[in-house]
């Protein structure tokens, strides 16, 4: 049976999860909100050491304004809502993505949950925000080349944002699209790839379960036999 160390998760299809239900697309992140404690519970209680989950890309800019707005407000009343659920079932926040172009109150709030649960060790919770995998791989480049070191494919990884969590193991989207859309495009060059129609409002932790039992039964060759 095949190890789960690092889940990774695109959170696709809450704009047309709303617009199904004749409600406006923002409608769909707050309902995709809650989703995430129900998914990060289900990895929590499966013993899944990483979970990363894809909530924002450096390319979600281009939308429009008020939807950008709407889903750093999201975020920010998610990580303050989240403290006591996280400390209370062990779960250590992380991010990775260039979080420069935040606000500051945005900003604050980042660092509170990642100082509160700094001892939490039952899941590492890797919320990906302003992240795409071509800037995260430029940034590493350009830090490897900073501290002197050869480039190889050894220094670039221990320079990427996700250094401390390996590569990705399972990578599943929902929302029916087969795409990475800039999405952890080195940790995922093995993972198995899932693609599932169901939009992230409606995912729950019993299909998870599924998918994660079938991932289990592959078989992994990684070029050998
Ligand atoms: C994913 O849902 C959430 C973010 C990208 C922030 P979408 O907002 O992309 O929903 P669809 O794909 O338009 O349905
Ligand atoms: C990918 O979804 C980004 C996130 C889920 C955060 P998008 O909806 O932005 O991707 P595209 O535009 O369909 O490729
Ligand atoms: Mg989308």
């Amino acid at each position: 049976m095949n190890k789960l160390n690092h889940l990774a998760i695109i959170m696709d299809g809450n704009g047309r999860w709303a617009k199904s239900k004749g409600l406006i697309r923002t409608n769909g992140h707050k309902v995709g909100a809650n989703v995430v404690e129900d998914i990060t519970s289900y990895c929590c209680q499966k013993g899944i050491a990483n979970l990363t989950l894809y909530a924002f890309s450096t390319e979600n800019w281009k939308r429009p304004k008020s939807e950008v707005d709407f889903l750093m407000n999201l975020l920010e009343k998610f990580l303050i809502e989240k403290r006591e659920n996280f400390v209370k079932n062990g779960i250590k926040f992380h991010t990775i993505g260039d979080l420069e172009p935040f606000n500051n109150s945005l900003k604050n709030e980042i660092s509170n949950l990642k100082n509160l649960t700094a001892n939490c060790d039952k899941l590492n919770l890797i919320l990906a925000i302003n992240y795409g995998a071509r800037d995260e791989i430029t940034r590493a480049v350009n830090n490897a080349l900073q501290s002197g070191e050869n480039i190889s494919e050894k220094s670039i990884s221990s320079h990427l944002d996700t250094s401390e969590f390996g590569d990705v193991d399972l990578l599943i989207r929902t929302g029916g699209e087969q795409r990475l859309s800039n999405f952890l495009l080195w940790q995922a060059s093995y993972a198995e790839l899932y693609f599932t129609p169901t939009l992230w409002p409606e995912f729950t932790s019993k299909e998870l379960d599924e998918i994660i039992s079938s991932y289990q039964k592959t078989h992994r060759k990684f070029g050998g036999l």
